[in-house]
């Protein structure tokens, strides 16, 4: 159990790593101000995991525990360039301006490097997001979907080629798009591409982003709880074209509580009767999520959690019946400050109740943006080991991760933890972790 595998033959991280997002939102600019923040050595990575942590290698006596950032080939923070689309004008500064995550002091020191970040224009379509308001012109808007998605193919060379990268990760950080199941346009490939030309109307523009990357072989990121890629015709452009696949919708804030909480309380065998969620929250996301179709595709995404990692139907005793209630509120004055507020009513030895509250400060985009820092990185570095579809083990990192369809999805935040670093070891030819070792089994 303790042996080492064989190491994957992974290409190095050489030249320069392109990162595109469709959506230049609080997110995004967070993201792309952070990192820059982080380069010249004015801020600290704090949140990421590849910037940050370590990891343990070999038995517990070894005391081998460098940097996930030395251990396997990264793409350097240096490495990267930024671009990405949207329906807005507003350059990068703008649009971290308008978003009023980053500090005005912050915000003034990155302010030449932001301005040189334009969006390219958008493949929009104002039935799938109601709510945005302003000049949302910078669009696409001549031609079927088939043509837009040639014309993002075109923006993405035209940016490889200015910006001279090597390397390229498409991460969606656009809004959330109104709830969507899978229809039959979505089937197959053939169907997709048919539906592509005919500007079928159940082809959400996130779907047209995404065939435009994984066409290309390029990985595609979700980091909104949208249908996207979550499509067998997608699925099967990804592994015809060797494209890793990562999503949905990015875990921060309450989900990331939620999972954090929820797996103790199982743990030590304690039941939950009732787990009410409720969010107060200003930013233009939350705007948004003031439709009720883009709400359900985020209700669906949050409320998916406690089921899987608490199961109760093996556990009908302390689970079954859970009532779980998940409401957001638009509520401008907080901006990007959001305040989740968690009542959970829980139970005890002989069925005593008890109740736990959390009211978590937070702030959005500063959680979110070292979670797609450490994603784009882990998907350039699959992307490179000749890893493609769906990649399960960056399901740490989501609201919904995706999984195949015979598999049900992994929620729990320490499992996830596992998986993720046994994937690196794996890749690396290093033992797997498991904790089974005391002194007796020499390990
Ligand atoms: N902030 C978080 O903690 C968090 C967590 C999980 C998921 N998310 C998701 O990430 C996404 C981005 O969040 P945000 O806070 O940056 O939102 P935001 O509203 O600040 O930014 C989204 C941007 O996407 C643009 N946009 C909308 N449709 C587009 C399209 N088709 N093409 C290009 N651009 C488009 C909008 O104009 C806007 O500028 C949302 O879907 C949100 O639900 C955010």
């Amino acid at each position: 159990m303790t042996d080492k595998g064989k190491k994957i033959s992974i290409a190095p991280a050489k030249g320069l790593l392109g990162v595109l997002t469709p959506g230049l939102g609080a997110v995004a600019t967070t993201l792309i101000g952070g990192v820059e923040a982080v380069r010249r050595g004015i801020a600290k990575p704090i949140g990421s995991v590849t910037q940050m942590s370590t990891i343990r290698l070999g038995k517990r006596t070894e005391k081998r525990a460098p940097l996930i950032k030395d251990f396997v080939p990264l793409a350097g923070l240096d490495s990267m360039r930024f671009g990405g689309w949207d329906v807005f004008h507003d350059d990068c500064y703008q649009a971290a301006h308008h978003a009023e995550v980053l500090h005005k002091q912050h915000l003034d020191e990155l302010r030449p490097f932001l301005e040189r970040i334009k969006p390219m224009s958008a493949v929009f379509d104002p039935r799938y997001v109601k709510k945005l308001k302003g000049d949302t012109t910078n669009v696409k808007d001549k031609g079927s979907l088939m043509e837009k998605a040639e014309a993002l193919m075109r923006d993405m060379d035209d940016f490889a080629k200015r910006e001279k990268v090597d390397r390229l990760v498409v991460c969606w950080c656009a809004s959330t798009e109104a709830f969507l199941a899978e229809k039959p346009v979505h089937k197959d490939l053939a169907k997709f591409e048919k539906g592509l030309r005919e500007s079928n109307p159940d082809i959400a523009p996130s779907m047209v982003y995404a065939y435009a990357a994984l066409k290309k072989g390029i990985p595609y990121v979700n980091g909104a709880p949208n249908l996207s890629t979550d499509i067998p015709a997608l699925l099967e452009l990804a592994d015809k074209t060797g494209s890793p696949l990562a999503g949905k919708d990015y875990k921060t804030g309450q989900t990331l509580m939620k999972t954090i909480l929820a797996p103790g309380l199982k743990a030590r065998m304690l039941g939950v009767a009732g787990w009410f969620s409720t969010n107060i929250l200003g930013n233009r996301d939350g705007e948004v999520l003031d439709d009720p179709e883009s709400f359900k595709t985020k209700e669906v995404s949050k409320l998916g959690v406690l089921d899987y990692i608490l199961q109760p139907d093996l556990y009908p005793d302390l689970y079954k019946g859970l009532c779980h209630v998940v409401r957001i509120n638009y509520y401008p004055p907080r901006g990007d400050a959001k305040e989740g507020w968690d009542n959970i009513d829980i139970v005890g030895w002989l069925g005593y109740p008890m109740q736990i509250k959390i009211d978590f400060l937070c702030r959005d985009s500063i959680l979110a943006a070292p979670v797609a820092l450490d994603v784009i990185l882990f998907m350039d570095l699959a992307k490179r080991a000749g890893l493609k579809g769906i990649q399960e083990w960056l399901s740490f990192y989501f609201k919904s991760p995706l999984h195949l369809p015979k598999l049900y999805p992994e929620h729990d935040l320490f499992i996830q933890q596992m998986k993720l670093k046994n994937t690196l070891r794996y890749l690396m030819g290093e033992a797997p972790i498991t904790h089974l070792g005391n002194e007796y089994y020499d390990f």
